[in-house]
């Protein structure tokens, strides 16, 4: 099949790449001249484990190439792909514009029968409002469907290729024999449903996983008052296949591009047909106070805060990405700023996104270039990203480069037993002094 894919975000990038190691012949396209440049030379915009190599085989086997040219591209495909942002609106909707700008740029280009994908997450009805679009500008016939996404950041590349399962979304025959075709060589099963009930299973996937956490969270949040650790109850109730056992882990809450957006718009699809999602408004604020648990029992080591030195460590919103949006480590270092009026010292390191975060965070903050130089000489270290650089340092000498050894795991990232030298503080665990030994 040849492919056309428009957006190369994570999503469109990563997923246009899976669909030429397939073997389709897949073309990416985008506005951003700089991103397309990027690719040709082999480069990849985001830091994606095994995203790289397989640009450059698929490149290099003929199969995959990049443009600007979205015209000759959509002109070029069989099946189009709609993979381009859908952020927030300030209501917590979803803003359409890109999507429905790139439906206007099909509908002039379409030259002969073609599928329409729509790849971006988008509110239930987005398939018939771009069909409106391109009918209102053509009369060659065509079909949409909705194939959502699943990956994660960070293991995007394995979750396409051994996903647990591609939802197909159409509503003619013909698209469906053929979307079932091009899916068949990624070996995965296949649930071919109607369009709607696809862009609601995404929504809905996204949405019950930020559930699981944001109760989870609140299950450490009550542990610690009760003296029961969280651990132990994630363990004794993800045991139960009912329950699962993924998505269990407390901490510092649910960040990055999708939960945060998702959830909002999940309640957002839900008000405007009249329904009061009441459930996800719950997971949405207890999400967004959980952050502040690290500052809480910061302060209960430091009722002031002013003149400490405190290090971060952590900076994206989740291991093996240096993506930063909605990242809780920006919300922990503004709030310790505005709370100290700018009279504390932030020492933070993370092992790739330090260069994003420089944009963003406050001139004060101090980059160091190790977890050692970080935590050397400060009153207190955060865990706030789970990285493996991170959790697998020997935290018994760390703790000796400090000037107290107060370690606050806002993951519950590292593996102890008792210690009477060092104060660990995790998320929903019994507050006592404990001592390092293997980390996870
Ligand atoms: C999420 C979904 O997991 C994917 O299936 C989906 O395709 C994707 O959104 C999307 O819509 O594009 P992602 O945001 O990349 O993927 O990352 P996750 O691994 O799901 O983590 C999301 C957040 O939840 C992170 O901040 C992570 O630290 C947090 N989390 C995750 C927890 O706090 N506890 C957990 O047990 C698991």
């Amino acid at each position: 099949m040849k492919i056309t894919m428009i957006g190369t975000g994570y999503v469109g990038l990563t997923s246009g790449v899976c669909y030429s190691e397939m073997g389709h012949t897949v073309i990416c396209a985008d506005i951003d001249e700089d991103k397309i440049d990027q690719l040709k030379s082999n480069e990849c915009p985001i830091y994606e484990p095994g995203l790289k190599e397989l640009i450059i085989k698929n490149s290099s086997r003929g199969n995959l190439s990049f443009t600007t040219d979205i015209d000759e591209a959509v002109k070029l495909a069989d099946i189009v792909m709609i993979a381009v942002g859908t952020p927030s609106l300030p209501d917590g909707g979803v803003d359409m514009f890109y999507v429905e700008e790139v439906a206007r740029k099909i509908g002039k280009s379409i030259n002969n029968y073609k599928i329409i994908v729509n790849k971006s997450t988008v509110p239930v009805g987005s398939a018939d409002k771009v069909r409106h679009i391109i009918q209102s500008c053509t009369n060659i016939p065509f079909d949409v469907a909705s194939v959502p996404e699943f990956l994660r950041e960070g293991s995007a590349v394995n979750d396409i290729l051994n996903g647990e399962r591609i939802v197909i979304g159409v509503d003619s025959e013909k698209a469906k024999d053929i979307l079932i075709n091009t899916h068949a060589p990624f070996n995965i099963p296949i649930q071919v449903t109607d369009i709607r009930s696809a862009e609601l299973i995404k929504y809905a996937a996204n949405s019950f996983l930020a559930m699981k956490i944001s109760f989870i969270n609140e299950i450490a949040n009550l542990a610690e008052k009760v003296g029961a650790d969280v651990l132990e109850v994630a363990k004794g109730i993800g045991s139960d296949s009912r329950i699962g056992n993924k998505f269990l882990n407390a901490g510092i809450g649910f960040g990055g591009a999708c939960f945060p957006k998702d959830t909002l718009g999940l309640i957002s699809i839900a008000e405007q047909v009249g329904h009061d999602f009441a459930i996800m408004k719950e997971v949405v604020k207890v999400n967004s106070k959980q952050y502040l648990k690290v500052i809480e029992k910061l302060q209960s080591v430091y009722p002031k805060l002013n003149g400490k030195t405190v290090s971060i460590l952590g900076l994206s919103f989740k291991p093996n990405t240096n993506d930063l949006r909605e990242a809780p480590s920006i919300k922990i270092i503004e709030e310790l700023v505005k709370i100290t009026n700018g009279n504390i010292n932030i020492r933070v390191f993370d092992p790739i996104s330090m260069e994003e975060a420089r944009g963003q965070l406050p001139n004060s903050i101090e980059y160091c270039y190790s977890v050692e130089n970080a935590v050397t000489e400060s009153d207190a270290a955060i865990i706030v990203t789970e990285w493996k650089d991170i959790v697998e340092e020997n935290w018994v000498e760390l703790a000796k480069c400090m000037n107290s050894p107060i370690i606050i795991d806002g993951r519950n990232s590292l593996n102890l037993i008792d210690n009477d030298n060092i104060t660990y503080l995790g998320i929903g665990r019994k507050e006592r002094a404990l001592r390092l030994v293997n980390p996870l």
